[in-house]
C-alpha cells in the first residue's frame, strides 16, 4: 500500500487516498456513496420487484450495490436515502439507535387534543406498542389537516397506522427529515450525492462514532 508491503491483516485503506497493488497490479477499491432522494409517489422501495413494478431503484444511478436505507411505502413521498456502505445502514437501521424521523401527514379531518395525546403517550398496534411520538397539528384546510409527527421506529406503515389508530386516516404522508438532514429544495423525482460531512452527522445521529466501526460485537 502506498509502496509499502503490508502483512497486518484487517489493515484499513481510505479510498481516496491510499494507492493498493497486488503483485503490482492496481486494485480498484469501491468507492462509498451514499444520496439522498426526493421520492415521489408511486414507486415501491425494493432493490428488484419480481412483477416488474416501478421501483425506487429506477430513479438513482447504477451504482455497485447501492440499496434504500429502510422504505417508504409506495404513496409516501419524501426523503429516502440509498448507500452501498452496509455500516451506515447497520447503524441507521439497528432498532438499538435508529434516527428521528419528521412526518407530515394530511388526515380527514381534525385530530383533536385527545388524539394527539395519544400519539405522544404511545398507542397498540397489532406488533405491540408505540413508543411516545412528537405530534402537533401543522394546519387544516378544506376540512383536512396537516399534522407533523416525529418518530424514531421504523415499523412497516407506522405512521399511517398509528393515525388510522386514533381515527384519522392519512390522506397523504410526506417524510421531510431524516436525522440531521431535510429535502431542502430538492424537487420531487431528484436526487442528489452527500457529503462526507452530511455521512459523518448521519453516524452521529445514529451513535456511532465513525464508518469504520465493525459490526461484530454490535
Ligand atoms: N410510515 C408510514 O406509514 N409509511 C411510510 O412510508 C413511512 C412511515
Amino acid at each position: 500500500m502506498n509502496g509499502q508491503t503490508i502483512s497486518l491483516l484487517g489493515t484499513q485503506v481510505d479510498p481516496e487516498t491510499d494507492a493498493v497493488t497486488v503483485d503490482g497490479v492496481q486494485v480498484h477499491l469501491a468507492e462509498k456513496r451514499t444520496l439522498l432522494l426526493h421520492k415521489p409517489a408511486g414507486f415501491i422501495t425494493t432493490c428488484s420487484d419480481p412483477n416488474a413494478r416501478d421501483t425506487v431503484m429506477r430513479l438513482v444511478p447504477a451504482v455497485p450495490g447501492l440499496h434504500p436505507i429502510g422504505r417508504l411505502d409506495k404513496d409516501t413521498t419524501g426523503l429516502l436515502l440509498f448507500t452501498n456502505d452496509g455500516a451506515l445502514t447497520f447503524a441507521l437501521t439497528h432498532p438499538k439507535h435508529v434516527v428521528e424521523k419528521t412526518y407530515h401527514a394530511w388526515v380527514e379531518g381534525v385530530p383533536d387534543d385527545a388524539a394527539l395525546a395519544r400519539l405522544r403517550t404511545g398507542i397498540e398496534l397489532a406488533d405491540g406498542p408505540t413508543a411516545p411520538a412528537e405530534v402537533r397539528r401543522l394546519h387544516t384546510r378544506n376540512g383536512r389537516t396537516e399534522v407533523e409527527l416525529v418518530i424514531h421506529e421504523g415499523r412497516k406503515r407506522q405512521v399511517r397506522r398509528m393515525l388510522f389508530a386514533v381515527g384519522f386516516p392519512v390522506v397523504g404522508l410526506a417524510r421531510v427529515r431524516v436525522g440531521p438532514l431535510t429535502l431542502g429544495d430538492l424537487p420531487e423525482g431528484r436526487w442528489r450525492d452527500l457529503s462526507a460531512e452530511e455521512v459523518a452527522t448521519l453516524y452521529r445521529a445514529a451513535g456511532v462514532e465513525n464508518s469504520t466501526v465493525q459490526r461484530a460485537g454490535e
